[in-house]
């Protein structure tokens, strides 16, 4: 499951790999077999072995440090009237209006996302949510994305649907694509060529300075 993809591209695409949390287990004996991770984990976690737990607290501890919160977006919301465009402007507008684009309906609050599942009718044969849950809702229901620095992240959807912004906003404007369990929030949108432009003009205001990651010299 979830190994091919059903997106517009077809088998043009890559198989997608496992998804991390299959993949921990084997991640946990690997580093377990590195002194120099043994003493890292040993100093983070005093007392607790290496394994699915204390991976993911250090991962979840390594995303917290990296937060984009100072794109033109933020600095409009703190008050600077010129931070955004008046086209980024005008596509906040599409974008939280629910009789245009009503994206605020699921990309709601400071990290665009109401951390909530849904289906937003994409060709896929993934079930999503509902392997946790079994609910008809959930068939094909994926978490709501946070949209921060989405500009920098192509392609977009979980099986990489669309390739740009402005095919994500095509996407949305059609109503989607497989209709047979979507949200009732996503439906033909009839929005216009601008303002179609001005919502991606408005999602290109969301990217923030970029923090450098540096690579770490890996421990053996
Ligand atoms: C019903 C809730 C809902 C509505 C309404 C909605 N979205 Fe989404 N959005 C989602 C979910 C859920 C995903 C992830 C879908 C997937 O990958 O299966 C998503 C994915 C995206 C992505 C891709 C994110 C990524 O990292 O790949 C973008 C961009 C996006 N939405 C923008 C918008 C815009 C713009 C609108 C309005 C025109 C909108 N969304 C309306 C729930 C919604």
């Amino acid at each position: 499951m979830g190994r091919t993809q059903e997106g517009p591209g077809g088998a043009r695409r890559r198989a997608a790999p496992p998804p991390e949390h299959a993949r921990l287990p084997a991640a946990a004996t690997r580093l377990a077999a590195l002194a120099g991770y043994r003493a890292l984990f040993a100093k983070a976690y005093p007392g607790e072995p290496i394994n699915v737990d204390t991976i993911a607290k250090a991962m979840a501890v390594f995303q917290r440090s990296v937060i984009s919160n100072d794109s033109a977006f933020d600095r409009w919301l703190a008050g600077d009237t010129q931070a955004l465009t008046p086209e980024q402007y005008r596509g906040f507008k599409v974008f939280s209006d629910p009789a245009k684009g009503n994206c605020a309906a699921c990309h709601s609050g400071g990290n665009f996302t109401d951390n909530g599942f849904h289906n937003v009718g994409l060709k896929t044969a993934d079930p999503g949510r509902f392997n946790i849950r079994k609910v008809a809702a959930m068939k094909g229901a994926f978490k709501t994305p946070t949209l921060r620095d989405i500009e920098l992240t192509a392609p977009y959807f979980h099986n990489g649907a669309a390739e740009t912004l402005r095919d994500v906003v095509e996407y949305y404007n059609r109503g989607g694509e497989d209709r047979s369990n979507v949200s009732p929030d996503i439906k033909p949108l009839n929005l216009s060529a601008q303002e179609k432009d001005e919502l991606v003009a408005f999602l290109r205001s969301l990217t923030g300075k970029q923090v450098p990651v540096v690579r770490p010299v890996l421990p053996e």
